[in-house]
């Protein structure tokens, strides 16, 4: 590259900072596949001929398999992937191989090798994340007998479904799984015959490419094609939004394994021990499912930093797009079957629960409700239950322990039938709405989940 145009050597400083092939040698595969599909649509512009495009195919055939097998030779005196393949390329099969990098950039190429990797990566985490929706989806029908207090502000609020709880975990991923479909498509433009910046002089076949490299579309201005990573932002932020819910998850299970709540048993499998507390299980899997959101958060900063402000086209500032990218990709690998196994896993302590149920007056508002349904507004109903809270708390009842005699000294309309009214099978029954609690409905939605995944899986 350097001997045309450059007198002295690169400074061993310079080159150290400049070489991208530590990281983007993970793109080999792609830039092969870019390559094979390269010599043919210049053999079929008549640039190259049958044979010296079957001598190109054989040569990075041999490549591929040369770096599958560890054997290849990456050298920093090349930069970047592109350059040590063409390196290799051109000793296996002189002329023709000099012939390759003919009307194309490393511009065009590590858009589209980046293009095919991220499009794979999506998919990968797509199906992965699919994985933990099943097993999600599997706990949930598992443990649908429980019930559990729901918080708001982290204080008991209402009595729910564990299910349900599980449930909600489901939608965010569902909604996650979209959004990696989504950075999917937005990757799955084929920008080579971009060139530098200004197109194709050979008049490349770019529907050729395109068709050749699996795309489903052309992009249509080459200077946007070698300077957008947009897609990979995409990737970034379906990353980010799902190690925010991972990491919500593992609070909850945090919490839910201490003493205090008791709540849940994680397996062996997927907890730690400590070096100098014997009795100790510690949940190190939600703690680093927790931790490892702000190296993902940083990720998608650290790109869309590098890309705000850049002129148009190429900059070198792109090649920091690298990094971040499969750091994220790795960070999802190594998450997402700990989490499936964890879930798969998980073991739930009824009495516990049942514990929890207690001593946090969640009958409060099914009180009020009852005196609502005899036509108390609203407003007045929740003062009255309020009392009630107050007067239980005095004595050192629970809601349903307080008398009769003590409710209808504060309100006339109470009535006997109150206490089957506030009971907490009651009180999940009346949540009889799409969405809601009551367990007819967390059937149906284990039901749909199922159903879903059944659907996908044929
Ligand atoms: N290693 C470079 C990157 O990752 C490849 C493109 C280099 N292009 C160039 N004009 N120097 O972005």
């Amino acid at each position: 590259m350097r001997s045309g145009r450059f007198k002295k050597d690169l400074s061993d400083a310079m080159r150290a900072l400049n070489a991208s092939i530590d990281f983007d040698r993970r793109l080999y595969a792609e830039d092969i596949d870019g390559s094979l599909a390269w010599a043919e649509a210049l053999r079929a512009r008549g640039i190259i001929s049958l044979e010296e495009e079957q001598r190109i195919r054989d040569g990075l055939e041999k490549i591929r398999e040369e770096i599958d097998s560890g054997r290849f030779h990456f050298s920093q005196e090349l930069e970047d992937v592109h350059m040590n393949v063409e390196s290799r390329l051109t000793a296996l099969t002189g002329a023709a191989g000099e012939r390759l990098h003919t009307g194309r950039s490393r511009n065009d190429q590590v858009a589209t090798d980046f293009r095919l990797h991220l499009k794979r990566a999506a998919h990968a985490a797509f199906d992965s994340v699919t994985e933990l929706i099943s097993a999600m989806t599997g706990a949930a029908e598992r443990f649908v007998d429980i019930v559990i207090p729901a918080y708001t502000h982290l204080q008991r609020a209402q009595p729910v479904l564990l299910a349900h709880h599980l449930l909600a975990y489901a939608e965010m991923l569902l909604r996650d799984r979209d959004r990696f479909l989504w950075a999917a498509d937005q990757a799955d433009a084929c920008p080579l015959g971009s060139g530098a910046c200004a197109g194709n002089q050979f008049g490349v076949d770019r529907e050729l490419l395109r068709r050749k490299l699996g795309f489903s579309r052309l992009t249509h201005n080459s200077m946007d094609a070698v300077s957008d990573r947009d897609f990979a932002c995409d990737f970034l932020h379906a990353a980010t939004l799902l190690l925010v819910h991972l990491s919500r998850l593992s609070e909850d299970l945090i919490l839910w394994t201490s003493t205090e709540f008791g709540l849940v048993v994680l397996d062996d499998s997927v907890t730690t021990g400590s070096s100098m507390l014997p009795q100790k299980k510690n949940p190190d899997a939600c703690e680093l499912g927790r931790g490892k959101v702000g190296r993902v958060v940083g990720n998608y900063v650290s790109l869309v930093t590098t890309l705000k402000g850049l002129p148009l086209t190429y900059n070198k500032d792109l090649q920091e797009d690298k990094e971040a990218v499969f750091d994220s990709i790795d960070t999802l690998n190594s998450l997402l079957p700990v989490f499936k196994l964890m879930v798969e896993t998980l073991q739930v302590r009824q009495d516990r629960a049942e514990a929890l149920l207690q001593g946090g007056f969640l009958e409060a508002i099914s009180v009020a409700d009852y005196l609502t349904r005899k036509g108390v507004p609203f407003r007045e109903a929740h003062r009255i239950a309020g009392k009630a809270v107050r007067r239980a708390e005095a004595l050192q009842v629970s809601l349903p322990e307080l008398g009769l005699e003590e409710y209808m000294a504060l309100d006339a309309r109470f009535g006997s039938d109150l206490f089957e009214a506030i009971s907490i099978k009651g009180a999940l029954a009346d949540k009889d709405v799409v969405g809601g609690t009551a367990p007819r409905r967390v059937h149906e939605e284990i039901d749909r989940l199922k159903k879903l995944l059944a659907a996908e899986r044929e």
